[in-house]
């Protein structure tokens, strides 16, 4: 029996090893550093999984090959191939491992494919403009929400605070604004705690990374994963209640309204897909892809995708003001010299600030918030950068290595405006410059993130001088690594300006 057991094991690990590394032997797959049987190169990437890769493709070249645990890893590191490859229909697939298939099991917006995602994506895109992006309204309800926070961090006198709890709330009222159609007060226990569950559930993705490799650990009993996952799991669920009662509220308004007759509908996103939905109905008999649990993954979705990410990026923005008080300075007297401190900071002024605009496109690369973006996959089998890729492999661009690239960038790794600035100080674009990504799953935020980013920076600092201990602010280049690079907790005296 045991040399049963034995020779079945020897069997099955031949046949992996050979499965593994005989494509990568005979030169066919892309080059990458060889790894342990089983585990592949796992261990070594733990810990910041986006610095290791970019160590690789210095030895190896632009694109990679790494193995995690059973899972085969393309990574480019070239601006130019990644847009041309992320741009193949091809590889718009999602990676039905991720920490998200379990809940979205291929719905919503981010870890949809095929036609349901061409299909919600269009969706979302177009209701997303057609509710206020680069709109007045929306501008309105941004320079608000600045005003409240202005108030709150003035109230501090420059004592040194923590922005983060405040500023999140600050964001995810923007997001709430266009998603849920009403706005939740600061002091507001359930929304304060879904931010905090989905802060934590970012937070984990970096213990969680094994689980991308080896799925099954999610379902080891009495390890620290399984914990965790657990966690993770009902992090979600409850979120997911939240949003479900939002919805149900809505559809009740709906059916009142629809009996009632007359009474204007709000604007949101909720109601715009609940339109859709009707329209389906009413065309097909059935609500084809807008069903109820469609829309609680999108909604899930953008709330997740437009809250951290741009709360990050701010915080990123906020941190380095501390570190660089030159350059702050710059972007104050900017600001000062062309629009006063009398009034807020429009959108109409970005032509007068193209220091400031070059400031927070530098703010973004140095954050690299997502660094290796998320990860798509190829549908079927292909040729990437002349090298065999075989189907459903996971296929990510490093962006935090393009963001450092010492060919492209003056000074990659300090924050430098000029980047971004041509001899006539006009703005310009490297095109190694990818924070929302590439190609035809890049951001679906991104204009509502820009709009965030400039009005939220360009009017603190305006009003405040930001301050903090050099010594124990976060250092960009030693953050723990997630699926984001969120900035551990910091920090900072907001000055009022005289
Ligand atoms: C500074 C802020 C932001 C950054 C750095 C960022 C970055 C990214 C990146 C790198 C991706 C992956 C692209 C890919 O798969 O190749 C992505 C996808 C996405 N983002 Fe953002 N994002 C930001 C803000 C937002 C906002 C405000 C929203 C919502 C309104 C949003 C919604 C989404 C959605 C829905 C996707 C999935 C798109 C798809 O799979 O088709 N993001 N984002």
């Amino acid at each position: 029996m045991f040399t049963i057991v034995v020779v079945l094991f020897l069997l099955i690990l031949s046949l992996y090893i050979w499965k593994t590394y005989f494509p990568i032997l005979s030169g066919r797959l892309p080059p990458g550093p060889a790894g342990l049987p089983v585990l592949g190169n796992l261990l070594s990437m733990i810990g910041n999984p986006p610095k290791v890769l970019a160590e690789w493709s210095q030895k190896y070249g632009r694109t990679i090959s790494v193995h995690l645990g059973g899972r085969f890893m393309v990574v480019l590191h070239d601006p130019e191939l990644a847009k041309n490859v992320l741009n193949d229909e091809n590889t718009t697939g999602r990676d039905q491992n991720f920490f998200l298939a379990d809940y979205f099991k291929r719905g919503g917006l981010v870890m949809a494919e095929g036609e349901l995602w061409k299909e919600q994506r269009r969706f979302a895109l177009s209701t997303l403009r057609n509710l206020g992006m680069g709109k007045s309204w929306l501008e309105d309800a941004i320079l608000a929400e600045i005003a409240e926070l202005t108030e709150v961090f003035r109230a501090q006198s420059g004592a040194p605070i923590e922005p983060r709890p405040h500023l999140v709330l600050s964001v995810s009222a923007v997001i709430c604004a266009l998603v849920f159609g009403e706005r939740f007060e600061r002091s507001d226990k359930k929304f304060l705690r879904l931010c905090r569950l989905f802060e934590e559930n970012l937070s984990m993705t970096g213990q969680l990374f094994p689980v991308l490799a080896f799925p099954f650990l999610k379902y080891f009993p009495l390890t620290p994963m399984r914990g965790l996952w657990k966690r993770f799991c009902i992090n979600l669920e409850t979120v997911g209640e939240f949003c479900r009662s939002l919805i149900a509220d809505h559809q009740a308004k709906r059916m009142q309204r629809t009996a009632a007759d007359g009474t204007e509908e709000k604007d949101d996103f909720i109601n715009g897909f609940l339109a859709e939905q009707a329209k389906q109905v009413e065309k097909h008999g059935s609500k084809m892809n807008f069903e109820d649990q469609q829309l609680l993954l999108s909604v899930l979705n953008l709330f997740a995708a437009g809250t951290e990410t741009t709360t990050s990026t701010l915080l990123w923005g906020i941190i380095f003001m501390a570190q660089y008080p030159e350059i702050q300075q710059k972007v104050q007297k900017e600001i000062d010299d062309n629009i006063g401190r009398d009034r807020a900071i429009r959108l109409s002024d970005k032509g007068l600030l193209k220091y400031a605009e070059a400031t927070i496109l530098d703010v973004q690369r140095l954050a690299s918030l997502a660094p290796l973006g998320v990860a798509h996959t190829n549908y079927q089998a292909m040729k990437i950068d002349g090298f065999d890729v075989p189907e459903r492999s996971l296929i990510n661009i490093n962006i935090y290595a393009m963001h450092r690239d010492g060919k492209v960038w003056k000074k990659p790794f300090e924050l430098c405006p000029e980047h971004f600035l041509d001899s006539d100080g006009n703005i310009v674009l490297p095109k190694a410059f990818l924070p929302f990504g590439v190609g035809k799953r890049s951001c679906a935020g991104e204009a509502l993130a820009k709009m965030e980013l400039y009005l939220f920076f360009t009017n603190f600092l305006q009003i405040f001088t930001i301050e903090g201990d050099r010594e124990t602010l976060p250092r960009h280049e030693n953050v723990p690594v997630g699926f984001l690079r969120l900035p551990p907790a910091f920090k900072v005296r907001f000055i009022e300006r005289r």
